[in-house]
């Protein structure tokens, strides 16, 4: 579903992902570990298609994020460290923004269900500046969710919200499989024997 080879991203001379490799595979929850700065933000930036990589080749779902970074934004949720919300939408027009630039067909029906998902249903009708910051963190699961994407790549997800939320109850439906994880390691190769 999800496969990285050999990915590298400079600015400038700086290297910020270096010879980065892994595969998901459908119905697999992974986890991306690393230090500060060691590139995960970086990488998943790239596998959603919002910037280009230097070198290297990422796929998701056989497609190439550098060369087709719009049908991959239609099969990837994204989740940005800092949710990417309009503060003074609310929380209901603001998904249906998101649903709408998706190119969704059903924006209310999709509406409804990443509501619910995340458990906004009571704040629908508030402006999203005045949630409480684990809510700003439901708003952007739930446009992460909202065009029903086959692979959901979360930058922080369980930032500001409380025990009872990390729980994964919007995680994937996986393939229609139970979802199973493993971690992948970010750290650079020298690290790695230092757990
Ligand atoms: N636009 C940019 N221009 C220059 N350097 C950048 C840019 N974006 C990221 N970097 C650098 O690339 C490196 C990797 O950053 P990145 O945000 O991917 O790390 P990270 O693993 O997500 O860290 P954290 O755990 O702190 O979120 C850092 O040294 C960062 O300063
Ligand atoms: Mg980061």
């Amino acid at each position: 579903m999800i496969q990285v080879d050999a990915l590298d991203k400079s600015y400038g001379t700086f290297h910020a992902v270096q010879q980065v490799s892994f595969r998901v595979n459908r119905g697999e929850v992974v986890g991306f570990l690393g230090p500060n700065g060691a590139g995960k933000t970086t990488t998943m930036r790239i596998l959603s298609g919002c910037i280009g990589a230097t070198a290297g080749r990422a796929l998701i779902d056989g497609l190439d994020v550098l060369e087709d970074p719009r049908g991959v934004k239609r099969r990837v949720g994204y989740l940005p460290e800092l949710p990417p919300v309009y503060p003074t939408m609310t929380v209901q027009d603001y998904v249906a923004f998101a649903a709408t630039i998706k190119g969704v067909d059903d924006v209310a029906t999709a509406v409804t269900r990443a509501i619910g998902m995340v458990g906004l249903e009571t704040v629908a009708h508030r402006v999203i500046d005045h949630l409480s910051k684990g809510y700003r963190q439901r708003v952007g699961l739930a446009q992460a969710l909202v065009h029903d994407p086959d692979v959901l790549i979360l930058d922080e997800p369980t930032s500001g919200l409380d025990p009872a939320q990390r729980v994964p109850r919007a995680a994937p439906r996986a393939g229609g499989r139970r979802p199973h994880g493993h971690p992948v390691d970010a750290r650079p190769q020298r690290d790695r024997s230092r757990r």
